[in-house]
This record gives C-alpha cells, structure tokens and sequence, in this order.
C-alpha cells in the first residue's frame, strides 16, 4: 500500500492541465483551458480544465474530478494504478507502508523483473527496424501479410534473431541480472549455458491493461518447421497466461466507446482487425476463456462478441466460454466466420466497409448461435429437440439476473415454437437443480421474518442538517460496502440543447464499486464534508477503500475520539437488512438487493450533489459583491454558468430515477 505522505506529495505535485494534455488538446479560454470532450463525439468542446482549482469537467457526460479521477475515468485505472502512473510522470519516489522483508523483495524482483522486459521489447523493436536481417527476415514477413508499419508500431512487434544467446548477451552487457533474464523466461540454462527462449521469431510483446510488458509471444517465420508455430514466455510472477488478454492495453478505449468488446484468438487477428479499423478487439491467445479474463474485460463493458473461425474444431470449449460470460453477468454474441478463414484472414480478404457490414449482418445472439448450431443434429427428431432446447436453458439459468433470463426464454420460445410457459417450467427445474441448498435458506429466512415482531423502534438520533443526513449515509456506504460492486443506472448525456432546457438523457447500466462511485462522484464538485466528524471519517476510510483495503473496525475505532467511534458504531449497527454477506447465504435475492444498494447509493450521491452545488452557486453569487474588475465578473459569472448547468444534470439524473 502505497504511504499516506506519497499520496499527499502526489496530490500537491501533479496538474491536472498537464495530465490531461497527455491525452486532450487543450486550448486557452479564459481562465480555464477547453477542448473536445474525450468520452463523447461532439462538434462543440465542453470539456473545461481549471488550472486554479485543478480540476476538470465534462458537460458532455457529467463527469468530473481531478487528474486521478481523470486516469480513472479515460485510462480505465484503478485508483493506485492512477497515483503510481502520477508518481512515474513526476519522478516521485513512492514509499510503500509496512511491508514485511519478504514483500518487500518480491516488490523488488517484479520491478527488475518489468525493467528486463521493457528492455527486451525494445532490444526486439531495434533488432526489427533497425538491423539488416531483422528488416528483411522480421519486418519483411510482416510486410508480407500485409501489416502496415502502424500497427506494428502500435503493437510494438519486435524480432529475435536466430543466434544462441544474442538477447542474454546484449542485456547482460546492459548490466540486467542473469537472475532476471531467467525468472521473466527470456534466457534459459543448458548445459551451463545461457540460452535464448526466443530466437528466430517474430515477437509479440503482451502489454497489461496499462501498458507494462509482461511477456512475449513469439512466432517461427517458416511454417514449414516442425517446431511449434507460437512459444509464449513461461507463467511467472508477472506473467499469467490465464489472467492476460491480448491487446487489451491498444483496445481498452475503443471498448469503453463502443460498449463492446470483440474476442479473437489470436495475436494476428488483434492487429489484422486493428488495421481494419475495428479497434476494441482482444485475443484470449489461443487458451480457453477464464473468469480472470472475463472480468477484465468487464471493467470496460458488459457486452462482448465473441468470433469463431470459420474451421474451428473445438466447439464444444467455444461454448463453454459463453456460458462462462453469461455467468459472469455479461451479455454475449457470436459471430462466425466462413469456412476457412480467420479473422486476419478475412479481414484483408475484404474492405472495411464489407467488414463491418458482413459482422452486422451475421452477429448472432448466443441462443440462435447454439440453436443454429445444434439445429441439424436435432431435426425430426424430438428426442434431441429436447436436449437442445435444456440444453439452451441451461445457459440462461447461468445469467444473473432475472429480466435478462426472462427475456431469453421469450427468444427460446419464438425461435423453437414452443409455448413461453413449459420453457419457464424447464428454467425452473434447472434453477431448482442448481440451487436446491440456496432455496431452502431463503425458506428458513422467509419464515424466521415472519416470526419477528413488526413494530420497530427508532434509535434516538441528534438532530442533522439534511446534508449531514446525507453525509451521514455515505460514511455508511463506505463502511459497509465500500469494497463491493454493485450495479447502478446512470444516464448519458445524448444533447445539451442550446435554449437551455433540459439536457437529453439516455438511461444504462453500468458496474461500479461502492467508493470509487462515491470519491468520483464527489470529486466532481470539490466536495468538502460540513459536518467536521463526517469529514474526518470520510478522510480516514475513503483511502483504504479505493485500494480495496478492508476496513479494519478496531483499528480505525482507536484514531477516534469517543464522540467519534460512537457515531461509527451506531453506524455498524442499524439497518442490518444491508448486510450483502448475509443475503449471500440466501443467493435467490442477492441480485435484486445489489440492485437496491446500487439504486440507493445513486440516490444519495445526487442528493447530496444537489445540495452541495446549490451551496457552491450561492458562494460564487455572494462574491459577485465584492469583486472589482470586469474579468473576474465574467470569470465568476462563468462558474455560476457552469454549475447551473451541473446543477440541471444532476437534477434530471435524479428525477429519472424516481
Ligand atoms: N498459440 C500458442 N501456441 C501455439 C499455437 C497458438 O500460444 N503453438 C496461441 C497464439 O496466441 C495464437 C493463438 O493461439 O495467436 C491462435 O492460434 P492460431 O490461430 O494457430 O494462430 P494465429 O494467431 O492465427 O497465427 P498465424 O495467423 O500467424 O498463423
Ligand atoms: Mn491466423
């Protein structure tokens, strides 16, 4: 965990213009800067950067905040993923808290180990371009596929030599550890030798979500050998197989774009559709699709289209990656290919336009993909209409969430000709088999609340300002569920109309976790806590939550006053119909009551918000009174604008949810 005193040094080093300058052209206006929102297409800027106040907006989407919320926000970063990439691009020193020895070294060792691996994807990228045979041999193949120079810059593509021990010997001489060349798999041992793993190949280099390299592909130029085409580098403590996607780090803002994420399998296939111009496509590198992988993606989107070569062999594994999706909650469709072909194949058979029309046209849904598959097997015989049609229940009784289920058995039941009512029979026996044990709890559950007496008591409560109350809850939330994701509707802005009425919303759904919800949402109007407790409480826990820190109740109770660790305890004691770790016991409701936290934690963010902007509007007019020159009138006249405007967003976000 990085130290409270890193962080503060962060937050006082950075600015939040030059942050966002890395990824928005920015143009003076006034005392702000203004350019192109970077989450929405639009003709006029509205996103505004404020270089006195060090923070950004977006009118466009609502969002806000400061340059690590930004990080958050466009790059898709965790919260410490943001505050080490801002320490990096200040030469910040980060001091890590209490790490044990032996933490401490393995710190040590990934950091060599990342060092090594920069070092080889640019030894690779210079033995590539810039040497007689890596242009000819390595630059030449890809040439010859017709990879542009572009994309292989984009992807950083390299080339390894067909010599022993030509990279070992390069790094050596750069004075890497032989210790790092092993661990990271990039030199072997032999017969006390010192060997290169890849050698003679064309190199992909395999980049995380923000961009480190941790390990490399590596393909034979000469199909013909009888050594295997692709060697990867060895699972290792950066490196796992299971847990990478290919090309996530060059695709992860298309996806957020698009809300859509295109699986592959392949590396070439990633670049081929890149070059295609379709740019939010991932490779699962030829493995079976884990959850691990699954979730990554769902940080960016919750629908992925799945593409399946037109020859492929292994069905029966490609299906289990869509019940694996539908289980993880995401939507998903499929898409296959010609015989024969590939996605690289088949994209530069074809024009773009012809791509992404024949993809429109062909993209499946999973029920109609299983349905067409298992189709001819099944015809004229009713026996196997059976099983494919429990068959297709089965992985609607995997999704999550009971609308979506619903509305797939409609499908089933349209594109089988069956009756709605013996499919809903069929999910409820799967349903049933799957979660025998779970019923039976919310049995017991349902008939224990019976038994409880109805009348309750209040608990006795000082009298609160009806933004405490609010400041109050979100110190609940944090408490009680500052680590969990939850599902919450949000409305995107689709047009800000020029008369000034209201903005035009369009209502989604998107996954969040409970405090970075909350410290984004705040961050959007330079929140400040009225209530001096509620401020100190928020200050201690909301750090701990961001970096998934469970919240240690003896330990934070010991920083209070007695004032203080009461009001925490109160807080931990009511309203134990929150308590997620108890719905879990009772699975059958947990997905409607994450529904009620995410509604809820929505409703008291833009409540307070509301309540805050209007302070903030009242602020500025106060100091419309005592200002003297023109510009500084304009100047605030600009914010009370601006915040109006903020004020009407949140305003109609929250009267939609009603
Ligand atoms: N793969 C691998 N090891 C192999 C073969 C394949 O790791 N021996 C992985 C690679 O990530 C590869 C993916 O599986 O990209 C898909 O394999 P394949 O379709 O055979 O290769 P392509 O990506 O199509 O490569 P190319 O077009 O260059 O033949
Ligand atoms: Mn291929």
């Amino acid at each position: 965990m990085i130290k409270r005193e890193t962080i503060d040094k962060i937050f006082d080093t950075v600015r939040v213009e030059e942050v966002i300058g890395d990824f928005v052209n920015l143009k003076r206006a006034g005392s702000n800067l203004k350019g192109y929102s970077p989450f929405n297409d639009e003709k006029t800027p509205s996103f505004m950067v404020s270089p006195s106040k060090q923070i950004w907006k977006d009118f466009s989407s609502g969002k806000g905040g400061n340059a690590v919320t930004f990080l958050m926000e466009h790059e898709r970063m965790t919260y410490p993923e943001a505050l080490r990439w801002l320490a990096k691009r200040y030469n910040i020193e980060i001091e890590e808290t209490e790490q044990t020895a032996e933490e401490k070294q393995k710190q040590t060792e990934r950091e060599a180990m990342f060092l090594v691996l920069e070092f080889a994807k640019n030894w690779f990228k210079t033995q590539m371009f810039e040497t007689g045979t890596g242009k000819s041999v390595g630059l030449g193949y890809f040439k010859s596929r017709g990879f542009r120079q572009e994309t292989l810059k984009l992807f950083e593509t390299g080339f390894s030599p067909d010599v022993r021990d030509a990279f070992t010997k390069a790094a050596l001489a750069k004075g890497f550890k032989k210790e790092f060349l092993i661990k990271t798999g990039l030199t072997f041992e032999g017969n006390n030798q010192l060997i290169d793993r890849f050698r003679g190949r064309i190199m992909f280099p395999i980049h995380s979500m923000s961009g480190r390299v941790l390990g490399f592909g590596g393909r034979i130029l000469d199909s013909s050998k009888k050594i295997a085409k692709y060697i990867n580098s060895p699972e290792n403590d950066i490196y796992h197989k299971s847990k990478i996607l290919y090309g996530i780090y060059q695709a992860k803002q298309q996806i957020v774009k698009d809300d859509q994420c295109i699986l592959v399998e392949g590396y070439t296939d990633v670049m081929a559709f890149h070059q295609a111009g379709i740019k939010n496509t991932v490779a699962s590198s030829g493995t079976a699709l884990t959850v691990e992988q699954i979730q990554l993606i769902k940080r960016l989107t919750k629908n992925i289209l799945v593409i399946f070569d037109g020859d492929r062999a292994g069905i029966s594994a490609a299906l289990r990656g869509i019940d694996m999706i539908l289980e993880q909650g995401l939507n998903v469709k499929v898409l296959l290919l010609p015989d024969g072909e590939d996605p690289d194949s088949f994209s530069k058979n074809i024009s773009t336009d012809e791509l992404i029309l024949y993809i429109a046209d062909n993209t499946k849904d999973f029920i109609k993909f299983k349905a067409q598959l298992l189709q001819d097997e099944a015809k004229n015989d009713p026996l196997k209409k059976g099983e494919l049609i429990r068959n297709i229940i089965e992985s609607i009784a995997k999704i999550p969430n009971a609308v979506q289920q619903e509305i797939y058995v409609k499908e089933v039941a349209q594109i089988m000709d069956m009756t709605e009512a013996v499919l809903f029979r069929e999910l409820a026996l799967v349903l049933k088999g799957i979660s025998r044990r779970a019923e039976k709890d919310a049995l017991r559950q349902k008939r224990q609340e019976s038994l409880k007496p109805v009348t309750k008591t209040k608990p006795e409560i000082p009298v609160l300002s009806k933004r405490e109350v609010l400041e109050r809850e979100i110190i609940k939330l944090l408490l009680l569920y500052g680590n969990k994701e939850v599902e919450v509707e949000d409305w995107d802005v689709k047009e800000i109309p020029e008369d000034n009425t209201e903005p035009v919303l369009e209502k989604f759904v998107r996954t969040t976790v409970v405090a970075d919800e909350i410290y984004k949402q705040l961050q959007e109007d330079e929140m400040e806590f009225s209530n001096p407790i509620f401020k100190k409480l928020y200050q201690l826990i909301i750090h701990k939550s961001l970096e998934r820190q469970p919240i240690e109740v003896s330990q934070l109770m010991s920083e209070l006053s007695e004032e203080e660790a009461r009001i925490v305890s109160d807080i931990l004691m009511e309203e134990e119909k929150y308590d997620l770790a108890n719905w879990e016991k009772h699975s059958i409701d947990v997905k409607s009551k994450e529904m009620t936290l995410g509604w809820h934690l929505m409703d008291v963010l833009l409540n307070l918000r509301r309540l805050l902007i209007q302070d903030l509007i009242n602020e500025q007019k106060e100091s419309l009174k005592d200002i003297e020159t023109d510009s500084d009138r304009i100047d605030i006249f600009n914010n009370i604008k601006d915040y109006l405007f903020l004020f009407k967003l949140v305003s109609t976000r929250l009267f939609r949810m009603a």
